[in-house]
């Protein structure tokens, strides 16, 4: 980021080790346009190689996650426009981030913002989320990952029922199908994102990087090269560091303490 950002806010530390992004276009429910995504990669780029960082959280505010990618900014374009200016590219920069993400969610997490939440690793709601495709109700359809990783998610059903119909559903259904980790009152999510990320920030950083790593590739690989590739990321934990601390910690019966070497 060379300058300050406009449409987000960057807290590297708003808990030891913990960061936190907030999205803020708020009178635009925090509609994802092209400048808002360059300045969340370009944060989550920072962010992934500070080393006090070992879990980042993305929010919005109370009413909106984020109400999908910025209509108006798309309205007029020409398929050609959508290829040049490839506003999805932005997105295989965030995919990258090697810290696990947090989204912890509150009101809309629809179209790009649905599939932003699902872009993080682990979904946080307070129980007046709403996730949702509707980008059908306005002649398209999801173009950020909906298709794919609402699928993986939910399953055929529901996730076809939501991309060919527009309909949102509740975080309470949204826990029960899958989609997402817990569901919290309103006035809680945010506490109740910081709590898990706090969970995550204990481990060894590099045994949660690699770990992330590894689950995420179960979505990209056969059951066999998955079971390969975690293999090979357990044994090169071993160079660690905090191999060492971890396992004679438990032996020694205390607590590990882990510095990310
Ligand atoms: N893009 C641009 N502006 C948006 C927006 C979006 N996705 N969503 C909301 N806004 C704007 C509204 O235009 C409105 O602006 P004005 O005050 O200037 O009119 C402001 O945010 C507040 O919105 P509403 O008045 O509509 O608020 P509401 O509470 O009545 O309704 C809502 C809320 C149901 C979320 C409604 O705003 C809505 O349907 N938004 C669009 C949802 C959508 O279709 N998302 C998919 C976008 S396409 C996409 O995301 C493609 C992809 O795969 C990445």
């Amino acid at each position: 980021m060379s300058s300050t950002p406009e449409f987000i806010i960057v807290t590297p530390q708003y808990e030891p080790h913990i960061a936190l992004i907030q999205l803020n276009r708020p009178k635009e429910l925090n509609a994802l346009n092209l400048q808002l995504m360059g300045e969340l990669r370009d944060a989550l780029k920072i962010l992934d190689n500070d080393d006090s960082v070992r879990c980042i959280i993305i929010t919005g505010n109370e009413k909106a996650f984020a109400a999908g990618a910025d209509i108006k900014q798309m309205a007029g374009k020409s398929a050609i426009d959508m290829l040049n200016i490839d506003q999805f590219s932005t997105w295989d920069g965030i995919k990258k981030t090697k810290k696990p993400i947090i989204a912890a969610v509150s009101g809309f997490a629809l179209g790009g913002g649905c599939e932003l939440c699902m872009t993080c690793d682990m979904i946080v709601a307070s129980e007046t989320a709403k996730f949702g495709q509707p980008e059908i109700k306005i002649g398209v359809m999801p173009g950020a990952g909906g298709t794919q990783r609402l699928t993986k998610a939910v399953g055929k059903a529901l996730a076809m029922e939501m991309v060919l119909t527009g309909k949102f559903i509740s975080a309470d259904e949204a826990l029960k199908n899958g989609l997402i980790n817990r569901v919290v009152p309103v006035e809680l999510y945010l506490n109740e994102a910081v709590k898990l990320a706090k969970e995550i920030a204990a481990q060894s950083p590099i045994g949660v990087r690699l770990a992330k790593e590894s689950v995420l590739n179960a979505f990209n690989s056969t059951l066999d090269e998955g079971l390969i590739f975690e293999r090979k990321n357990f044994y090169l934990l071993f160079a660690s560091d905090d191999q060492k601390e971890g396992m004679n910690a438990f032996v020694e019966k205390r607590k590990p303490d882990f510095k990310g070497k």
